[in-house]
């Protein structure tokens, strides 16, 4: 994908903008990924739809901020990033995991930008203390021994068994995303995610179309909780994805982007 640096203030964001069509589709990675795990969408849908798909805020190439970014403070560089790239249009915003908790954020603070929903493999759910604390852990790990270390029990957690015993490239592309990323980003997110609040009592009032999709392997956001989150939205509908865990983007993208060109109509 070609990238572009875009100045949205204190940093600037690389961003792939591709694709042609009215409806512009806004691509928010998961952690400690970037934007090349949207590999398969950008070659599915670029055809149809206008492509925005960013490194969010210390990540891939995109500047880095020390210390803590916030589920809001992504949700406001989206929204920024938009402002420079004069997409004034609703867009649909499709957020994988973290990208999930920033598209609630976006959601909140953002509504008027926001035409539509595609929500895979993320929780509404808060952490428990014990995760908040592994969080705060694994933030320190990522400084003082590397992102590679750090994230590498991560891994497996992410796909599905089959993926595991019989994608090596899904592996090998998931490693990459990871070791590439600065370690102060990578924390700086880990302890976003550990202050983010529940967002399980605003659900009934996000009445934008949504898509809530996920893996029917993934043990991080599970199939039964992604449910319940589009049970509990009033315009939403759920989708279970074969062969595919946490990254069901790339572990089944030929399905992925069906439900997506359904979805979008
Ligand atoms: C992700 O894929 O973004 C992470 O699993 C999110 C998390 O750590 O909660």
């Amino acid at each position: 994908m070609g990238m572009r640096e875009i100045n949205i203030g204190d940093i600037d964001m690389s961003v792939s903008v591709t694709g042609q069509g009215r409806k512009p589709l806004l691509f928010v990675h998961g952690f400690p990924l970037d934007h090349t795990m949207w590999v398969e969408q950008a070659a599915g849908l670029a055809a149809t739809h206008r492509l925005i798909i960013p490194n969010l805020r210390g990540f891939g190439d995109s500047g880095v901020t020390l210390g803590t970014v916030t589920m809001e403070q992504f949700a406001d560089d989206l929204a920024t990033l938009l402002d420079r790239l004069e997409i004034t249009e609703p867009i649909t915003l499709c957020g994988l995991s973290m990208g999930g908790y920033i598209a609630w954020q976006f959601w909140r603070r953002h509504a008027d930008r926001l035409g539509r929903l595609i929500l895979c493999d993320t929780r509404a759910a808060t952490d428990t203390e014990e995760v908040r604390r592994a969080r705060l852990i694994m933030a320190e790990q990522v400084i003082s021994q590397g992102v590679e270390a750090a994230t590498a029990p991560m891994l497996e957690k992410l796909v599905a068994p089959s993926t595991l015993a019989g994608k090596p490239d899904i592996i090998s592309a998931l490693k990459q995303m990871m070791i590439h990323n600065p370690p102060e980003g990578v924390a700086a997110a880990q302890r976003g995610m550990a202050e983010r609040p529940d967002v399980s009592g605003w659900l009934g009032k996000i009445d934008v179309p949504t898509l809530v999709v996920c893996g029917e392997d993934d043990g991080i956001s599970p199939p039964e909780e992604m449910h319940e989150i589009a049970a509990a939205m009033p315009q939403a509908t759920f989708v279970c994805l074969a062969d595919a865990g946490h990254m069901s983007p790339l572990e089944n993208a030929d399905d992925f982007n069906d439900a997506v060109r359904e979805f979008l109509g």
